[in-house]
């Protein structure tokens, strides 16, 4: 069979082939307030806790006899080509995990032909991010203050950003585990330094009057496409794309929003069929394994992407073990299809689900 092999420093060393043991090695490694940041969801975490096994309650119906002697993951996205259907997600805070934080998390992206979406909280220069990385998206919070939006985005243009990442599930940030860690973020830098807590700027916490307008204005603002993250619903959806969306990515935030939001898994159906082919249809949330990236490509989304697991890999093993975790993916996805009778992405549809969407 044709599935590539992954590359990189030995992926089981790292654990990524088990999601739980790649989070229980980074626990181990990491300062308890920083693995409880990322790891964490809101109020009860019930959102958090359901988001892995949506996926995993889906059942395949393959098919036979398809000539699976050589297995394409890749496919093109916005007009960038990617090695397979997954993206490393906006997290915050990379230095956290890692000393060279988000530029060793670009760069691990990169080495693995995929495509790195840069949290407006992060703690690198995006500059350094920029020239580390591959492709890259630049993630948004339209803030209080407009002014500091204007120029993260502007920043983030001039540094080479091909997309935004418009983040619109989080007008407040509800309560969930902190880090009572010091973050180290650059301190010759204002804007970068607006993320962090009691170095903030005024204005700097999300514009809860935010309206549909937002995409419009970032678009004219960096004439970019504007991505949509952080829609559960069909209607939500399609009145996006209506306002000049490029593409909707289907997300509760890895449940750090609202709990008891559906899981992602469940809400992709819908969204995807409100909006049709022309737009691309993303999701995360809980996207474990290949198998699991076939699930979400059957129900409709054009990729997926990724949030906690990129973090615990580079807690683990810096650039290289971003790029093995990815690699990982790829290679599990490749396997799934093969045995799902898929041999390229395009093959891969509803039909594939046991009782259908
Ligand atoms: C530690 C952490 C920080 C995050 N920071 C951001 C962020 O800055 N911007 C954003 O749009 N989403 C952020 N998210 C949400 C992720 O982009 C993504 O939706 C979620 O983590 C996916 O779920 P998963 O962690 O189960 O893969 C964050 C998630 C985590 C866990």
């Amino acid at each position: 069979m044709a599935a590539p092999e992954a590359s990189g420093p030995e992926p089981e060393d790292l654990g990524i082939r088990a999601s739980q043991e790649l989070a229980a090695r980074a626990r181990a490694v990491l300062p308890t307030a920083a693995y409880e940041f990322y790891a964490a969801g809101s109020d009860e975490e019930i959102s958090t806790g359901e988001a892995a096994g949506a996926w995993r309650g889906r059942r395949l119906l393959p098919r036979v006899l398809r000539d699976v002697s050589s297995v394409d993951t890749g496919v093109e996205l916005l007009g960038t080509r990617l090695a397979a259907p997954v993206v490393a997600g906006p997290t915050a805070f990379h230095r956290m995990a890692h000393d060279e934080g988000e530029t060793a998390t670009a760069a691990g992206v990169a080495a693995a032909g995929s495509l790195f979406v840069l949290s407006s909280r992060a703690t690198c220069h995006p500059e350094e991010v920029a020239a580390a990385a591959g492709p890259w998206w630049y993630q948004v919070y339209w803030l209080r203050d407009a002014d500091i939006t204007r120029r993260q985005v502007e920043r983030a243009v001039a540094a080479g950003a091909q997309a935004l990442v418009l983040t619109v599930d989080a007008p407040y940030v509800p309560p969930r585990a902190t880090s009572g860690l010091p973050l180290p973020l650059p301190e010759d830098d204002e804007l970068c330094r607006s993320v962090g807590v009691g170095t903030r700027l005024p204005g700097w916490e999300q514009d809860p009057s935010l309206g549909l307008n937002a995409i419009g204005r970032l678009h004219q603002m960096s004439g970019l496409p504007v991505l949509v993250k952080g829609v559960l619903r069909a209607d939500d959806a399609k009145t996006c794309v209506t306002a000049g969306a490029a593409g909707v990515i289907v997300s509760n935030h890895g449940g750090r929003q609202l709990d008891r939001a559906v899981a992602s898994a469940d809400a992709l159906p819908s969204v995807a069929a409100a909006v049709g082919a022309e737009v691309p249809v993303l999701v995360d949330g809980g996207v474990r394994t290949g198998t699991d990236v076939l699930v979400a490509l059957a129900l409709g989304a054009r990729a997926v992407l990724l949030g906690r697991p990129i973090v615990w890999s580079l807690a683990l093993g810096g650039a290289a073990g971003v790029t093995a975790l990815m690699d990982s993916y790829r290679t599990q996805l490749s396997t799934a299809m093969a045995l799902a009778g898929c041999a390229r992405i395009g093959e891969v549809d509803a039909g594939l689900l046991h009782g259908g969407y």
